[in-house]
């Protein structure tokens, strides 16, 4: 979404209840376009709290593209163990290779054209590592930008598209929250159209046991311990993480990808 005018007095208080109230992210102290992009793929799925360890983690072991796309492809799906949604490891490690060779796309369109990098995810980085004057919409600042505004957009002051971001988030996930908003601590709370209104209960999340997804989880750990023979598994499942990079199936072992 582009940044457009119109809405200064909403970026003045989201701004002044950021200084106060904005959350210390480690990846809120760099602007290394490598460290934003970890941080955001690991975030695309997996909440804040249990990303912060495992993103600091993830930087002291492989602290440059070149270095992540140099790891053993076993490493780097074992380091990811736990984050789940284990594809985004193999594409991340793809879209460093593709970096490390090629330099950074300079470009939205050439940041989605990394793999594992959609829309959002290339907004992110082109405004947070690259200062571009855009908001980057996700789910948590759709729903703050939709009660808010009524869907109208946010003006930041030129130069202010990543802290207006990053308040959002913040905004977003500890007070404009889903179900019960905390209204009466929203600094945008005066004026704002959907202000008390409670949402209806989300849809009931798709079951995560005894899903495709979950056999999908237990398969790999078991991998990531050690070699599987095809024949003690689930060999559709296997087939489809060989398919995601995932692993390898060599005369019926299943083991994580080697080079
Ligand atoms: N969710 C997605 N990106 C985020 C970020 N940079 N900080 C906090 N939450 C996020």
């Amino acid at each position: 979404m582009r940044v457009q005018p119109g809405a200064e007095h909403l970026t003045d208080r989201l701004l002044a209840w950021y200084a106060d109230h904005g959350r210390d992210l480690p990846w809120r102290r760099t602007r290394d376009p490598y460290a934003i992009l970890v941080s955001e793929v690991m975030l695309q799925q997996t909440q804040v709290a249990r990303v912060v360890p495992r993103y600091v983690a993830w930087l002291e072991r492989w602290p440059t593209p070149a270095a992540l796309a140099a790891a053993r492809p076993a490493a780097v799906i074992a380091a990811w163990s736990g984050l789940g949604y284990n594809s985004r490891a193999v594409r991340l490690q793809r879209a460093c290779a593709r970096i490390t060779e090629g330099g950074w796309p300079q470009t939205i369109a050439g940041l989605q054209g990394l793999p594992g990098v959609g829309p959002y995810t290339a907004a992110a980085v082109a405004v947070l590592a690259f200062g571009h004057d855009l908001l980057p919409v996700d789910v948590n600042v759709r729903r703050v930008l939709d009660r808010a505004t009524g869907g109208a957009t946010l003006v930041p002051a030129p130069g202010h598209a990543a802290e207006i971001t990053q308040a959002l988030f913040d905004l977003g996930a500890t007070v404009c929250i889903a179900r019960r908003p905390r209204c009466g601590v929203c600094p945008l709370a005066d004026g704002c159209p959907s202000r008390g209104t409670t949402a209806a209960p989300l849809r009931r999340q798709s079951r995560f046991e005894g899903s495709r997804r979950q056999a999908r989880g237990v398969l790999l750990r078991r991998v990531t311990a050690g070699p599987v023979s095809i024949g003690d598994v689930d060999a559709a499942i296997a087939g489809s993480l060989e398919r995601d990079g995932l692993v390898s199936i060599v005369n019926g072992r299943i083991t994580l990808p080697g080079r």
